[in-house]
């Protein structure tokens, strides 16, 4: 079975007759491919929870922990890539009610903790960290009159949104309490004692015999075995899995190569990236805003700057937040933002977009505009990242962790999360009505299905890719949103196959381009119906005539565009063709990943290129 998950953060338990605590570091260990911001560990011992938890990598919480004396039984452990909150030892799990008796790491998004954490405090609870799985914890403590899992149950019932999560109490030692929703959780039974975690590789140690718990269901964990219910308590079974391959195998949730397998991760990044950003008919919400409205009222034009593929979701941004919220738009690659001198004041709004946070060339373009008093907003990938950091609001993608270095996932996600950013401004704004914002925002949810079904390509991208691995030109052509489809497709072809690729406006290809078109030279055209569709075939004419091999991505059952092409590669129609590129992102990288495999490429690390880059 390939299961496609996105891990946010990994979580392990542990249950035995052995110390917890070293089952749950090499469980840990397992989980750190996917790089994390900072881990913590809770065992159950002599009465009392005790926690250790360090920001930072897995080693920072191993160095907490030499000499540290553990032999209670009982335990959980984590590793967080944090979604609220910043990566700090106050907001690393486990987290803690009141008492300090429960203790809960959690995997996952819940969307309602504000609300949560608003009424807990109201109640009297204390909380000590930003994130929203403390809320959880002080919920079950305020629900605590039975049982331990009695209590998970009723709190788990006021808790919208993700979550995996395991929860132990100091006066029920020997047992945890886990539950899911979305997120993935998995038991296994081994020799000495019962597992679980959100990832089959931290179990492996112990077995190869797994359970994945199912929606909505509860288990319980002893050192002899466990018991599945549902969230209502009635019993429920699991579905059983036998994990077949090497450890590296099986990270890759049995795909060949990251790459691939972010690729198939994105209707549920897609997914992450919405949840609980829109409330009450389209009402968006920022993840952190240190300006105010009339600040935001006051902009009278907008920079976005970026690097790489992020510079290509700003261009699809520019022409959002254009038609959304009427402002000029300026796009402009990172390193070169600050060394033309642009006109900047304090009612310029930069959008700064890096998924790594971290790109020098974006950081110092952030700088810059901060010296012109400029405002600056965020999309970042990496919660507590620099740029963010020296940002006045910020929207995260919540993509989980890319580890490919050509981009995919994020890619798809930053324009998600920037059209959100766009759709927020033009709400603040008053330039659409909310009426037209509510339905935006509902064909966003519908995305991550949309972008499912363009996954159902791969067959014919598979047959067009063994054309064009032999090529050597590429050409990707498309209008208006399309325009920044193909440049990005052409990049992600030339970062992993290596092939010498261009992506071009389509109506500029006749001012020069058009002259190394020669007969059998691929161009890409994206050609999904919008209202340039007609112009766009018009372009596919002029290469066609002089013996371009047209493989034009059109929208599902388009039978015109099929008619001027050599093959087409269909993928589903989004009302709102501002949305298109998150779907037709999907075939270009199909197409860049299986060219590169027909080339024999390693894919996850092409050459010359770094995930993120810190030099100017
Ligand atoms: C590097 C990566 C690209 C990425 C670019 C910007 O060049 O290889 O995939 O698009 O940096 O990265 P950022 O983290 O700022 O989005």
């Amino acid at each position: 079975m390939r299961v496609t998950l996105i891990f946010m953060c990994g979580i392990v338990g542990y249950v035995g007759e052995e110390p917890a605590l070293p089952f749950m570091m090499d469980g840990l260990k397992r989980l750190e491919y996917r790089g994390y911001d900072s881990a913590g560990i809770a065992v159950v011992e002599n009465g009392a929870i005790e926690i250790v938890k360090k920001a930072g990598k897995l080693e920072v919480l191993e160095k907490a922990l030499v000499g540290h004396e553990s032999t209670g039984t009982c335990g959980i452990g984590h590793t967080r890539w944090a979604t609220h909150g910043g990566p700090n030892d106050a907001n690393a799990h486990p987290h803690t009610d009141c008492s300090g008796r429960i203790a809960i790491i959690h995997n996952g998004i819940i969307e309602n903790f504000l609300e949560l954490r608003d009424r807990l405090r109201e109640d009297g609870h204390e909380l000590r960290s930003e994130t929203d799985t403390e809320a959880i914890a002080h919920l079950i403590e305020s629900e605590m009159v039975g049982n331990l899992t009695a209590a998970v149950r009723k709190a788990l019932a006021q808790v919208t949104g993700a979550f995996s999560i395991a929860v132990v109490s100091a006066d029920e030692p020997g047992l945890v309490v886990a539950a899911k929703r979305t997120s993935p959780l998995i038991v296994g039974v081994g020799a000495g004692g019962t597992m679980l975690a959100s990832d089959p590789t931290a179990l492996l140690p112990i077995t190869r015999e797994m359970v994945h718990i199912l929606d909505d269901q509860v288990v319980e964990i002893r050192a002899d075995g466990y018991r599945i219910t549902t969230l209502e308590g009635a019993d429920a079974e699991g579905q059983a899995i036998t994990v077949e391959g090497d450890l590296v195998a099986v990270e890759k949730g049995g795909y060949d190569d990251f790459m691939l397998k972010e690729i198939y991760e994105q209707p549920a990044a897609v997914r992450d990236t919405l949840r609980g950003r829109t409330h009450d008919g389209g009402r968006i919400v920022m993840d952190e805003l240190r300006l105010n409205e009339r600040d935001v009222r006051n902009i009278d034009k907008v920079f976005v700057v970026a690097c790489g593929t992020a510079f290509h979701a700003g261009l699809v941004a520019k022409y959002a937040i254009e038609h959304w919220t009427r402002l000029p738009v300026e796009i402009e690659i990172a390193s070169e933002f600050r060394y033309r001198d642009p006109i900047l004041d304090r009612d310029t709004l930069v959008v700064a977009v890096s998924q790594s946070g971290e790109t020098i060339d974006t950081l110092e373009a952030v700088r810059h505009a901060r010296e012109q008093h400029a405002k600056i907003l965020t999309v970042s990938n990496t919660v507590g990242s620099s740029i963010p950091r020296e940002s006045d609001g910020v929207l995260y993608m919540r993509a989980g962790p890319e580890i490919g270095v050509a981009a995919t996932k994020t890619f798809t996600t930053q324009i998600t999360a920037l059209e959100i950013l766009a759709l927020w401004l033009a709400q603040v704004r008053g330039s659409l009505y909310a009426k037209e914002c509510a339905e935006i925002v509902e064909e966003m949810h519908r995305l991550p299905e949309l972008i499912r079904r363009a996954l159902e390509c791969r067959p014919a991208v598979k047959r067009i890719a063994d054309d064009i691995a032999s090529c050597r030109d590429v050409l990707f052509i498309g209008r208006h949103v399309g325009y920044p489809s193909a440049l990005e497709g052409a990049l992600k072809l030339k970062e992993i196959s290596y092939l010498h690729a261009e992506g071009y406006a389509a109506g500029e290809l006749k001012h020069g381009p058009i002259a190394l078109i020669e007969e059998g030279v691929p161009v890409i055209a994206i050609a999904n119906r919008c209202h340039v569709y007609e112009k766009v075939i018009s372009n596919i004419q002029e290469v066609k005539a002089r013996g371009a091999n047209v493989i034009a991505v059109v929208t599902e059952g388009d039978t015109e565009a099929a008619r001027h092409a050599d093959s087409v590669i269909e993928v589903p129609e989004t009302e709102n063709e501002l949305l298109a590129p998150i779907v037709t992102a999907v075939p270009l990288q199909l197409l860049a990943y299986e060219v590169a495999k027909v080339r024999g490429n390693d894919v996850d690390q092409p050459r010359n290129l770094a995930k993120s880059v810190t030099v100017e």
